[in-house]
Protein backbone atom coordinates (compact mmCIF):
# COMPACT_ATOMS: atom_id res chain seq x y z
CA UNK A 1 0.00 0.00 0.00
CA UNK A 2 1.55 3.58 -0.79
CA UNK A 3 0.06 6.42 1.14
CA UNK A 4 -2.05 9.23 -0.21
CA UNK A 5 -2.30 11.41 2.14
CA UNK A 6 0.13 11.87 4.85
CA UNK A 7 -0.21 14.29 7.67
CA UNK A 8 2.33 14.57 10.29
CA UNK A 9 1.70 16.72 13.66
CA UNK A 10 -0.42 19.26 11.90
CA UNK A 11 -0.92 22.69 13.83
CA UNK A 12 -3.11 25.05 12.78
CA UNK A 13 -4.80 27.78 14.52
CA UNK A 14 -7.11 31.23 13.62
CA UNK A 15 -5.73 34.00 15.75
CA UNK A 16 -5.84 33.15 18.79
CA UNK A 17 -7.93 29.68 18.42
CA UNK A 18 -6.32 26.83 18.15
CA UNK A 19 -8.04 24.41 15.98
CA UNK A 20 -5.74 21.65 14.87
CA UNK A 21 -3.31 20.82 17.91
CA UNK A 22 -0.92 18.32 16.52
CA UNK A 23 -3.23 15.98 13.69
CA UNK A 24 -0.88 13.23 12.27
CA UNK A 25 -3.21 10.86 9.99
CA UNK A 26 -2.25 8.75 6.97
CA UNK A 27 -4.01 7.64 4.09
CA UNK A 28 -3.67 4.80 1.52
CA UNK A 29 -4.54 4.24 -1.87
CA UNK A 30 -8.33 2.80 -2.31
CA UNK A 31 -9.20 3.60 1.00
CA UNK A 32 -12.49 5.26 2.51
CA UNK A 33 -11.46 7.18 5.62
CA UNK A 34 -14.52 8.85 7.64
CA UNK A 35 -14.19 11.58 9.94
CA UNK A 36 -16.33 12.10 12.83
CA UNK A 37 -16.46 14.44 15.87
CA UNK A 38 -18.56 17.39 17.55
CA UNK A 39 -19.25 20.92 15.63
CA UNK A 40 -16.23 22.70 16.09
CA UNK A 41 -13.69 20.04 16.28
CA UNK A 42 -11.18 21.03 13.41
CA UNK A 43 -13.12 18.63 10.85
CA UNK A 44 -13.62 20.53 8.01
CA UNK A 45 -10.28 22.48 8.75
CA UNK A 46 -8.50 19.03 8.59
CA UNK A 47 -10.15 18.56 5.27
CA UNK A 48 -9.60 22.34 3.95
CA UNK A 49 -5.89 21.83 4.71
CA UNK A 50 -5.66 18.96 2.24
CA UNK A 51 -6.13 20.80 -1.10
CA UNK A 52 -4.27 24.27 0.32
CA UNK A 53 -7.93 26.02 0.83
CA UNK A 54 -6.28 26.87 4.18
CA UNK A 55 -2.18 27.37 5.15
CA UNK A 56 -0.81 25.26 7.89
CA UNK A 57 1.21 26.96 10.42
CA UNK A 58 3.62 23.87 10.90
CA UNK A 59 3.75 20.00 10.72
CA UNK A 60 4.24 17.86 7.15
CA UNK A 61 1.21 16.98 5.04
CA UNK A 62 2.12 15.29 1.66
CA UNK A 63 -1.01 15.17 -0.70
CA UNK A 64 -0.35 13.08 -3.69
CA UNK A 65 3.14 13.72 -3.91
CA UNK A 66 2.70 17.43 -2.51
CA UNK A 67 4.12 19.09 0.39
CA UNK A 68 0.95 21.17 1.40
CA UNK A 69 3.46 22.42 4.15
CA UNK A 70 5.57 24.49 1.60
CA UNK A 71 3.86 27.03 0.46
CA UNK A 72 6.32 28.74 -1.85
CA UNK A 73 7.51 25.32 -3.67
CA UNK A 74 3.49 24.25 -3.17
CA UNK A 75 1.58 24.27 -7.15
CA UNK A 76 -1.63 24.54 -5.85
CA UNK A 77 -3.12 24.24 -9.63
CA UNK A 78 -1.78 21.04 -10.26
CA UNK A 79 -2.76 19.62 -6.48
CA UNK A 80 -6.26 20.84 -6.83
CA UNK A 81 -6.30 18.57 -10.07
CA UNK A 82 -5.19 15.60 -8.50
CA UNK A 83 -7.34 16.34 -4.67
CA UNK A 84 -10.99 16.93 -5.43
CA UNK A 85 -13.53 18.61 -3.11
CA UNK A 86 -17.05 18.45 -2.65
CA UNK A 87 -18.78 20.41 0.03
CA UNK A 88 -22.63 20.42 1.65
CA UNK A 89 -23.61 23.54 -0.76
CA UNK A 90 -22.82 22.56 -3.90
CA UNK A 91 -22.19 25.76 -5.78
CA UNK A 92 -23.23 24.97 -9.50
CA UNK A 93 -23.41 27.67 -11.80
CA UNK A 94 -26.88 28.39 -12.39
CA UNK A 95 -27.12 30.04 -15.50
CA UNK A 96 -24.82 27.17 -17.04
CA UNK A 97 -26.55 23.79 -17.93
CA UNK A 98 -25.55 20.61 -16.21
CA UNK A 99 -23.27 19.38 -18.96
CA UNK A 100 -21.38 22.72 -19.18
CA UNK A 101 -21.26 22.85 -15.54
CA UNK A 102 -19.33 20.23 -15.76
CA UNK A 103 -17.03 20.87 -18.82
CA UNK A 104 -16.32 24.47 -17.52
CA UNK A 105 -13.10 23.51 -15.86
CA UNK A 106 -11.98 21.06 -18.18
CA UNK A 107 -12.38 23.18 -21.67
CA UNK A 108 -10.16 26.29 -19.61
CA UNK A 109 -8.43 24.71 -17.13
CA UNK A 110 -7.69 20.98 -18.85
CA UNK A 111 -7.49 22.81 -22.23
CA UNK A 112 -9.54 20.05 -23.75
CA UNK A 113 -11.76 20.54 -26.88
CA UNK A 114 -15.50 20.86 -26.53
CA UNK A 115 -16.14 17.13 -27.58
CA UNK A 116 -13.15 15.84 -25.32
CA UNK A 117 -15.14 17.40 -22.59
CA UNK A 118 -18.41 16.37 -23.02
CA UNK A 119 -17.42 12.54 -23.44
CA UNK A 120 -16.14 13.24 -20.28
CA UNK A 121 -19.12 14.53 -18.94
CA UNK A 122 -21.27 11.85 -20.21
CA UNK A 123 -19.11 9.31 -18.26
CA UNK A 124 -19.24 11.24 -15.14
CA UNK A 125 -22.89 11.84 -15.61
CA UNK A 126 -23.46 8.47 -16.11
CA UNK A 127 -21.62 7.07 -13.14
CA UNK A 128 -24.10 9.53 -10.76
CA UNK A 129 -27.05 8.46 -12.96
CA UNK A 130 -27.30 11.98 -14.50
CA UNK A 131 -27.00 11.80 -17.94
CA UNK A 132 -30.45 12.54 -18.92
CA UNK A 133 -30.31 15.19 -17.22
CA UNK A 134 -27.67 16.88 -18.84
CA UNK A 135 -29.32 19.51 -20.66
CA UNK A 136 -31.37 20.85 -17.56
CA UNK A 137 -30.53 23.79 -15.40
CA UNK A 138 -29.78 23.26 -11.52
CA UNK A 139 -32.66 24.62 -10.06
CA UNK A 140 -34.65 22.07 -12.56
CA UNK A 141 -32.85 19.66 -10.50
CA UNK A 142 -33.49 18.28 -6.69
CA UNK A 143 -31.34 18.82 -3.80
CA UNK A 144 -30.02 15.12 -3.99
CA UNK A 145 -29.62 15.30 -7.69
CA UNK A 146 -27.55 18.86 -7.71
CA UNK A 147 -24.69 17.09 -5.15
CA UNK A 148 -24.27 14.27 -7.55
CA UNK A 149 -23.72 16.93 -10.21
CA UNK A 150 -21.61 18.54 -8.33
CA UNK A 151 -19.77 15.42 -7.28
CA UNK A 152 -19.76 14.39 -11.23
CA UNK A 153 -17.97 17.84 -11.83
CA UNK A 154 -15.13 16.96 -9.36
CA UNK A 155 -14.97 13.35 -10.99
CA UNK A 156 -14.23 15.02 -14.30
CA UNK A 157 -10.95 16.28 -13.51
CA UNK A 158 -10.20 12.93 -12.79
CA UNK A 159 -9.00 13.35 -8.88
CA UNK A 160 -6.60 10.47 -7.44
CA UNK A 161 -8.44 11.44 -4.38
CA UNK A 162 -11.65 13.04 -3.61
CA UNK A 163 -13.08 14.95 -0.19
CA UNK A 164 -16.27 15.47 0.69
CA UNK A 165 -17.12 17.67 3.54
CA UNK A 166 -20.98 16.73 4.87
CA UNK A 167 -22.29 16.87 1.54
CA UNK A 168 -25.20 15.25 2.56
CA UNK A 169 -25.97 17.67 5.50
CA UNK A 170 -28.93 19.31 3.48
CA UNK A 171 -30.25 16.36 1.98
CA UNK A 172 -33.54 14.74 3.20
CA UNK A 173 -32.94 11.06 4.42
CA UNK A 174 -34.15 9.75 0.49
CA UNK A 175 -31.88 12.27 -1.25
CA UNK A 176 -29.48 11.39 0.89
CA UNK A 177 -29.14 7.85 0.41
CA UNK A 178 -29.31 8.85 -4.07
CA UNK A 179 -25.75 10.14 -3.28
CA UNK A 180 -24.85 8.04 -0.32
CA UNK A 181 -24.91 5.04 -3.06
CA UNK A 182 -23.06 7.69 -5.58
CA UNK A 183 -19.84 7.35 -2.48
CA UNK A 184 -20.43 3.60 -2.47
CA UNK A 185 -19.73 2.86 -5.71
CA UNK A 186 -16.86 5.44 -6.35
CA UNK A 187 -15.50 3.29 -3.40
CA UNK A 188 -16.01 0.33 -4.56
CA UNK A 189 -14.23 1.29 -7.96
CA UNK A 190 -11.39 1.82 -6.11
CA UNK A 191 -11.51 5.70 -5.53
CA UNK A 192 -9.43 7.00 -2.57
CA UNK A 193 -11.71 9.26 -0.42
CA UNK A 194 -11.86 11.23 2.73
CA UNK A 195 -15.28 12.33 4.30
CA UNK A 196 -16.32 14.23 6.95
CA UNK A 197 -20.23 12.67 8.00
CA UNK A 198 -22.66 12.35 10.45
CA UNK A 199 -23.96 9.41 8.67
CA UNK A 200 -22.61 7.08 11.31
CA UNK A 201 -24.27 3.36 9.17
CA UNK A 202 -22.69 4.71 5.76
CA UNK A 203 -19.33 5.23 7.83
CA UNK A 204 -19.54 2.14 9.83
CA UNK A 205 -20.16 0.13 7.10
CA UNK A 206 -18.01 1.26 4.53
CA UNK A 207 -15.11 3.44 5.98
CA UNK A 208 -11.80 1.36 6.07
CA UNK A 209 -10.59 3.62 8.96
CA UNK A 210 -12.87 5.78 11.22
CA UNK A 211 -11.44 9.32 12.44
CA UNK A 212 -12.85 10.70 15.49
CA UNK A 213 -11.65 14.11 16.33
CA UNK A 214 -11.76 16.00 19.24
CA UNK A 215 -11.04 19.37 20.39
CA UNK A 216 -8.40 19.41 17.20
CA UNK A 217 -6.89 16.35 17.68
CA UNK A 218 -7.63 12.89 16.08
CA UNK A 219 -8.50 11.83 19.21
CA UNK A 220 -8.99 7.99 18.39
CA UNK A 221 -8.66 6.33 15.12
CA UNK A 222 -9.56 2.69 13.61
CA UNK A 223 -11.56 0.15 12.01
CA UNK A 224 -14.89 1.70 12.40
CA UNK A 225 -16.37 -1.17 14.34
CA UNK A 226 -13.90 -1.13 16.83
CA UNK A 227 -14.21 2.29 17.58
CA UNK A 228 -18.04 2.25 17.79
CA UNK A 229 -17.94 -1.17 19.85
CA UNK A 230 -14.91 -0.61 21.86
CA UNK A 231 -14.30 3.27 22.38
CA UNK A 232 -11.14 3.90 24.81
CA UNK A 233 -12.05 7.29 25.67
CA UNK A 234 -15.31 8.70 27.27
CA UNK A 235 -15.37 11.25 24.52
CA UNK A 236 -15.76 8.77 21.93
CA UNK A 237 -18.04 6.54 24.20
CA UNK A 238 -20.35 9.86 24.35
CA UNK A 239 -20.26 10.70 21.36
CA UNK A 240 -21.74 7.38 19.38
CA UNK A 241 -24.18 6.86 22.22
CA UNK A 242 -25.58 10.26 21.52
CA UNK A 243 -25.89 9.44 17.98
CA UNK A 244 -27.92 6.43 18.91
N1 LIG B 1 -11.82 30.98 8.61
C1 LIG B 1 -11.92 30.89 9.96
N2 LIG B 1 -11.62 31.94 10.75
C2 LIG B 1 -11.72 31.85 12.10
N3 LIG B 1 -12.09 30.73 12.75
C3 LIG B 1 -12.39 29.66 12.02
C4 LIG B 1 -12.33 29.67 10.58
N4 LIG B 1 -12.69 28.44 10.13
C5 LIG B 1 -12.96 27.71 11.22
N5 LIG B 1 -12.79 28.43 12.35
C6 LIG B 1 -12.98 27.93 13.74
O1 LIG B 1 -12.25 26.73 13.86
C7 LIG B 1 -12.97 25.77 14.65
C8 LIG B 1 -13.10 24.48 13.88
O2 LIG B 1 -13.91 24.70 12.75
P1 LIG B 1 -14.24 23.57 11.69
O3 LIG B 1 -15.09 24.20 10.66
O4 LIG B 1 -12.98 22.92 11.23
O5 LIG B 1 -15.06 22.56 12.59
P2 LIG B 1 -15.93 21.29 12.16
O6 LIG B 1 -15.44 20.16 12.99
O7 LIG B 1 -15.91 21.11 10.70
O8 LIG B 1 -17.38 21.70 12.69
P3 LIG B 1 -18.84 21.41 12.03
O9 LIG B 1 -19.20 20.00 12.44
O10 LIG B 1 -19.73 22.40 12.71
O11 LIG B 1 -18.75 21.61 10.56
C9 LIG B 1 -14.26 26.44 15.04
O12 LIG B 1 -14.11 26.94 16.33
C10 LIG B 1 -14.41 27.54 14.03
O13 LIG B 1 -15.12 28.62 14.58
MG1 LIG C 1 -17.39 21.30 9.23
Amino acid sequence: MSAIVSIKDLHKSFGAVKVLNGVSLDVQKGQMVAIIGRSGSGKSTLLRCLNGLERVDSGDIKVCGHDIHQPDSLNLRELRKQVGIVFQSYNLFPHLTVERNITLALTTIKKLSSAEAKKIAHNVLTLVGLEPKKDAYPEQLSGGQQQRVAIARSLAMAPELMLFDEVTSALDPELTSEVLKVMEDLSTQGMTMVLVTHEMAFARKLADILVFMHQGKVWEVGPPDELFNNPQTAELAKFVSSDL
